[in-house]
């Protein structure tokens, strides 16, 4: 029997999406070409943005045209939306079987056999405070994977006053570093060099049964245990810390560690005070530079990217202006920007939604035009120099090329010739024309190894 999975939304929804395509097929399910072939149909979602549930709202209504010709199908809705709105989606989707919960993914297969067996819709979203379930995402053996995402925690106990995630992904719950280092070394030991570490506020996370979360340098020091106990990888990411847990620890590893890329996505928000404190950041904008420009002098060839919110609920012309001028003041490559969004549950329904439409895209359109210029600077210092690239597909235009990513994290477009087969391999690679939005170069040169594990501090204990 064949299944189809749609993913909406962030990387934690696509990570999810891989694990259940696991719990399905160690069910004896086989993926389908085409959602017209699939007996089993999964509407991953996200509730981040409005956007998202328009999306699953349409793609419920091509659901049900589905239903009218298979009826036999089962349709579920997992992820966030799922999550959110549990049994009123069955209610308001009569043609729904199945509404699952991001913890439950795990009973995923079951369910939809109870379903195929004639039992009613079912909602099931219940989190798993008690015994948090980490479940592995193993590396494909149908396609070379490069690069792959293990979770280390889950759920926010921050309360950003925009954000519905508390409530759709819960408390926090960290998995042990035990448990994380198996689960790294069996990817490295199927093929993947690069490993994205993933988490709601990825750094605070801490050793569950260690005392205290004391200066919550715990996540630093899983960072120098991984290096040392997987020497074998080349490139160790992580997304998304939190600016307020951004430690010295944690800057320290940067310079420590070879096998951090220079690459760090700190999402700002907001770039005046009186917004953040609405926003419930916890930092100042000061302190946000002040950690940002020490980010930056821990490495030379260090880039910082963030996420922004604009149009949030009182932001005035001149709170804007202070947004713009922390871009230019951090000098940040890139920024995934959103216009400011109304989400249920949230603490910032009560300020209203009293930006104008037309005024959010104003700020945004002018948002990315400062974004571009910074991203075409950054990209344009690079050409000429040579850079070591991580290879992680052909490219998708048809041509010779290959696709991989600098130490910068930004996107390369290969010439490999005379290596007919580079993917996985860390090249040199010359730039020699930068992009929009990405850069150019040829392989220079032999293929070399993970990097040397450069120490030059004694590392602190295991964790
Ligand atoms: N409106 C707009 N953007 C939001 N984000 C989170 N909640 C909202 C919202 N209500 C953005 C933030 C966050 C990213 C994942 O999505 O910038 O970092």
């Amino acid at each position: 029997m064949q299944y189809f999975i749609q993913t909406f939304g962030c990387q934690m929804n696509m990570h999810d999406s891989r694990r259940m395509d696991e719990v399905l097929t160690r069910a004896g399910y086989t993926p389908a070409g085409a959602v017209s072939d699939a007996s089993v149909v999964v509407l991953n979602t996200c509730s981040v943005r409005e956007k998202a549930e328009h999306k699953l709202l349409s793609a419920l209504g091509t659901l049900k045209s589905l239903k009218a010709v298979r009826p036999d199908a089962v349709l579920a809705v997992a992820g966030c939306v799922a999550q959110q709105e549990g049994e009123k989606l069955l209610k308001r989707a009569p043609h729904l079987d199945l509404v699952i919960g991001p913890d439950n993914i795990v009973e995923l297969a079951d369910l939809v056999r109870h379903i195929q067996r004639g039992g009613p819709p079912i909602a099931r979203t219940v989190f798993d405070y008690d015994e948090p379930g980490f479940l592995r995402a193993f590396p494909s053996e149908r396609k070379r994977e490069v690069t792959s995402y293990v979770t280390v925690m889950k759920g926010c106990d921050e309360r950003c006053s925009f954000c519905i995630v508390p409530y759709t992904r819960g408390k926090e719950r960290y998995r042990t570093s035990d448990d994380i280092l198996a689960e790294i070394t069996q990817h490295v030991a199927g093929g993947v060099r690069e490993v994205t570490l993933l988490g709601q506020t990825v750094n605070s996370w801490y050793e569950a049964g260690r005392d205290s979360r004391g200066t919550a340098s715990q996540f630093s020091e899983l960072l120098y245990r991984i290096a040392r106990e997987v020497p074998k990888l080349t490139r160790l990411r992580y997304t998304s810390p939190h600016p307020r847990h951004v430690t010295d620890a944690l800057i320290r590893a940067h310079s420590d560690l070879a096998v951090l890329p220079s690459h760090v996505h700190l999402p700002v928000q907001s770039g005046s005070n009186r917004v953040l404190r609405r926003m419930i950041r916890k930092y100042t904008r000061e302190a946000y530079i002040e950690r940002a420009h020490r980010l930056l002098s821990a490495r030379r060839d260090m880039t910082l990217s963030t996420d922004i919110i604009v149009g949030f609920p009182g932001e005035t012309d001149e709170d804007f202006e202070q947004t713009l001028s922390l871009v230019s003041e951090v000098g940040f490559v890139s920024a995934f920007a959103f216009k400011y969004s109304p989400r249920p549950y949230t603490p910032a329904l009560k300020f209203g939604d009293d930006v104008p439409e037309a005024v959010k895209e104003e700020r945004l359109a002018t948002l990315f035009q400062h974004m571009e210029l910074q991203q075409q600077r950054h990209l344009t210092s690079l050409v000429g120099s040579v850079q070591s690239v991580l290879v992680e597909a052909a490219s998708r235009d048809g041509s010779s090329r290959f696709m991989g990513r600098n130490q910068c994290h930004d996107i390369v477009h290969i010439e490999c010739a005379p290596n007919p087969d580079p993917i996985g391999q860390l090249l040199d690679v010359e730039i020699t024309e930068a992009y929009k939005h990405s850069m150019r170069g040829i392989a220079r040169g032999s293929t070399h190894a993970a990097p040397p594990l450069r120490m030059v501090r004694r590392l602190p204990l295991a964790v």
